[in-house]
């Protein structure tokens, strides 16, 4: 049963969404390596969010449509852009009668989804949506067992008018964790809920089989580093028939 609204994260996170995330990821690694991908084709972006990655990938001329369930986000994409149609949908089940030569999910986006069973449906929908040869590509940390100080609150950033604070917790039981940063200001207290469902990466090439695809290659970036022991990253490339 659903525990966290999808709907709350972006009615909650829109607008600081951006200051929180600029330079936390490489984007412009990410860019390059999914208009590659794209080879001339258009490219389907699952949870665009605020078009962190959707806005730049249409200024290099790839042709993007950008799906988010978060009329919130997704009026912050547009106030950037208007080059990347955007789509107010559920990612596992949004049907836009297309293929696409790539379709992607980044930033650990697939762990907003709440069930194993909703995961399943993405890698289904996102092999729907791909013409043959066409490529699902995800990013997300490793998934590791619940750590030991899980439940904590970490101090994100301490500024002159703000104090941010960060902490959540894993169902070791179901995978579900349930997290929450908060901001402290003379004004007032501030909530941005997180939840969701964390995937490890061998989980996922199971979902990948489940959906007829087959797994291509893992990076441990988006540079195209080998995936390796020590990896905190992967970027994850399956493939249609
Ligand atoms: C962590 S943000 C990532 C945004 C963007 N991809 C990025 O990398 O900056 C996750 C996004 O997924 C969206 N989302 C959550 N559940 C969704 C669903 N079921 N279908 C489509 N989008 C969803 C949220 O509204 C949010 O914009």
């Amino acid at each position: 049963m659903a525990t966290f609204d999808p709907r709350l994260y972006g009615a909650r996170w829109a607008d600081t969404y951006d200051e929180w995330h600029t330079g936390l990821m490489d984007d412009d690694g990410a860019v390059a390596a999914l208009a590659d991908f794209a080879d001339g084709g258009p490219a389907l972006e699952f949870g665009a969010g605020t078009g962190r990655l959707a806005v730049p990938l249409a200024e290099r001329g790839v042709e993007v449509v950008g799906v988010d369930i978060s009329p919130e986000m997704l009026a912050k994409l547009k106030e950037k852009s208007t080059e990347v149609t955007v789509v107010e949908g559920d990612m596992t089940t949004v049907s836009l009668e297309r293929e696409f030569a790539v379709a992607f999910i980044a930033f650990n986006s697939i762990f907003v989804l709440e069930s194993q069973e909703e995961q399943v449906e993405l890698f289904r929908n996102a092999a729907r949506h791909l013409r043959p040869g066409g490529r699902f590509v995800l990013e997300t940390v490793v998934t590791k067992a619940p750590s030991a100080d899980q439940g904590k609150l970490s101090v994100v950033k301490v500024e002159a008018d703000r104090v941010t604070l960060a902490g959540g917790t894993t169902d070791q039981v179901t995978g579900n964790y349930t997290g929450m940063w908060m901001t402290f200001e003379p004004n007032g207290t501030k909530f941005f809920p997180l939840g969701g469902r964390s995937v490890t990466h061998h989980e996922m090439d199971l979902m990948a089989q489940l959906a007829g695809l087959a797994r291509e290659d893992r990076w441990a970036d988006w540079k195209g580093t080998p995936f390796g022991q020590k990896s905190e990253l992967h970027v994850s490339i399956y493939r249609k028939p």
